[in-house]
């Protein structure tokens, strides 16, 4: 039952390849109303089960012979409909309207004037508010029917409506910070135009989502691989909460964690009543490493040495029938974007692959419709554990990827325990939740050094500290100076083989967040 409301107060997001198509998604979840991003050339069969559709926007010109023109006879008229941008252009066009070159391209700040007052779609909305313009075509001739509703200095028909239904379109993109009260228009006309409910909670999605594990496992066994971050532990419980015993979850050591990580995690996952098994594979892992220094063949070692640990264990399981993955939205849209995946691999993780065919298991995958943040909230509302919730993220290959060069045991170890130096001192100077992510590095050189009268030849390590909020671009962090200078004194006095301390203070791009 409460999936099928949940359905009904979807909002369908058709994708026209614009760079801010998932901001739009954020912002309609940040409002708890559930919505949707598909290609617009593959429109999902169920479309009634949406109750409002908004189009995006697009690097395209409608005048383009590539261009996006779906037909939208469908849908509008019939649900209703915000066309945003591109999505407002091509609305136009298809409606009988004129879309050609702007004399003035207009990029960034502008500001709205309305042509008409009392408009709903612009209630609690001031003249002259804020909005961010993006864009080269402009509607030159409004459709037939159309009313004119807004217009800014450089744009006349900024905003319009079609009358007798509920189909609205803008210039602007409401979904940008920028624009002041993009939210509050998204609610305007999800709310009180199209009457959808605000019922997307964490609380509802794990209701919900709970009810569908049930429904789709019944009795089956499900194997889950942990590996101690946010998603794998957030799907874990979310099954557990479904299957309880049920769901076998596997935490690998590969000898790459940080220091102690393997026994706090398992015994906090213990903690939580997941049935888990932590296998200790880490002499594995480093034979499979021996001899190699090629980051992208260190990633692949791993990934297979991986693979055959988790298959062993698996079947172990009498008759596992599922395995399930954390995988979460971002990492879906962009596998069946318009333009079909990531264009350039920049190192192999940006790939979303799965274990391989041949462990003959179904998928399951109960954050794949979920944001990060949203996995939070929900593990949350779950009871995790906060500070599991807010663990910085950490590499699959773990410190392999840390490591420049050739792996050998005592450079873990030596990593480990910088590392361990660097992120407690972060936690004990309040540090911590305000860097996305950090960690040390061990440089492949030697420098000079000296101690106590001594001439030293030992490693240089760097720190790296950064903030971002998906990975995709990220800033280093001004860290004060005295922690920096207590941590590097702390780390040179207390491991042994390290003599030189440096701190990294590169933005990516162009520089990446790890080293490999
Ligand atoms: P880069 O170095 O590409 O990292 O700027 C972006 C984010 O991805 C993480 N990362 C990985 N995660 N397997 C993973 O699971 C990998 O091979 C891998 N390489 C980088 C990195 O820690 C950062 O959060």
């Amino acid at each position: 039952m409460l999936f099928l409301h949940m359905q009904q107060h979807n909002v369908l997001i058709l994708d026209f390849g614009s760079q801010y198509t998932q901001l739009i998604a954020r912002r309609v979840r940040e409002l708890n109303i559930y919505c949707e991003i598909h290609p617009f050339n593959k429109l999902p069969k169920n479309t009634n089960e949406f109750k409002a559709v908004i189009l995006s926007g697009s690097p395209s010109s409608v005048r383009g012979e590539d261009a996006p023109h779906p037909d939208l006879t469908l849908i509008r008229g019939k649900k209703p409909m915000l066309a945003v941008c591109y999505g407002a252009q091509y609305l136009a066009h298809f409606s009988g309207g004129k879309v050609a070159p702007s004399n003035t391209r207009e990029y960034g700040r502008a500001n709205l004037s309305f042509v008409k007052n009392n408009e709903p779609f612009f209630s609690n909305i001031s003249e002259g508010s804020q909005v961010w313009m993006s864009h080269s075509d402009t509607i030159k001739e409004l459709p037939t029917g159309a009313v004119h509703l807004a217009s800014t200095s450089d744009v006349e028909n900024a905003a319009f409506r079609i009358e007798g239904e509920e189909t609205y379109a803008i210039q602007f993109h409401p979904e940008v910070y920028h624009s002041t009260d993009g939210k509050q228009l998204l609610e305007n006309f999800l709310v009180n135009i199209a009457g959808v409910a605000q019922t997307w909670t964490p609380d509802s999605f794990v209701e919900t989502t709970v009810a569908n594990l049930q429904e789709k496992l019944g009795n089956d066994k499900v194997v889950l691989g942990l590996s101690g971050g946010v998603d794998s532990s957030v799907a874990a419980v979310l099954l557990h909460k479904a299957i309880g015993k049920n769901l076998y979850c596997i935490f690998v050591n590969n000898g790459l964690l940080r220091k102690n990580e393997f026994e706090s995690v398992l015994n906090q996952y213990e903690g939580m009543g997941l049935n888990v098994k932590g296998v200790d594979a880490s002499a594995r892992f480093l034979n499979a490493l021996a001899g190699l220094s090629d980051p992208e063949e260190k990633r692949k070692a791993i990934g297979n040495a991986f693979i055959e640990v988790f298959d062993d264990e698996a079947h172990l399981i009498e008759d596992v029938k599922w395995l399930a993955q954390g995988t979460i939205y971002p990492d879906v849209i962009e596998s069946v974007s318009v333009n079909g995946g990531p264009s350039a691999t920049i190192k192999s993780h940006h790939n979303v692959g799965g274990l391989p065919d041949f462990m003959k298991l179904k998928i399951v995958e109960p954050l794949r419709m979920i944001f990060k943040d949203e996995v939070r909230r929900v593990g949350a509302s779950m009871g995790i554990d906060p500070e599991l919730l807010g663990r910085h993220p950490f590499p699959g290959p773990g410190l392999a990827i840390r490591i420049l060069g050739d792996i050998t045991s005592e450079k873990v170890r030596i990593l480990q325990e910088v590392d361990a130096i660097f992120i407690n001192g972060l936690k004990d100077s309040g540090l911590y939740d305000k860097v996305w992510q950090a960690g040390a590095m061990l440089l492949p050189v030697n420098s000079v050094g000296v101690m106590g009268d001594e001439r030293t030849y030992e490693k240089a390590v760097v720190l790296r500290a950064v903030e971002s909020t998906d990975g995709m671009t990220a800033d280093w962090v001004n860290l004060p100076y005295e922690f920096l200078q207590k941590t590097s004194n702390q780390i040179i006095n207390k491991v042994k083989g390290v003599n030189r301390v440096v701190y990294d203070i590169s933005s990516k791009p162009p520089a990446t967040i790890e080293w490999e």
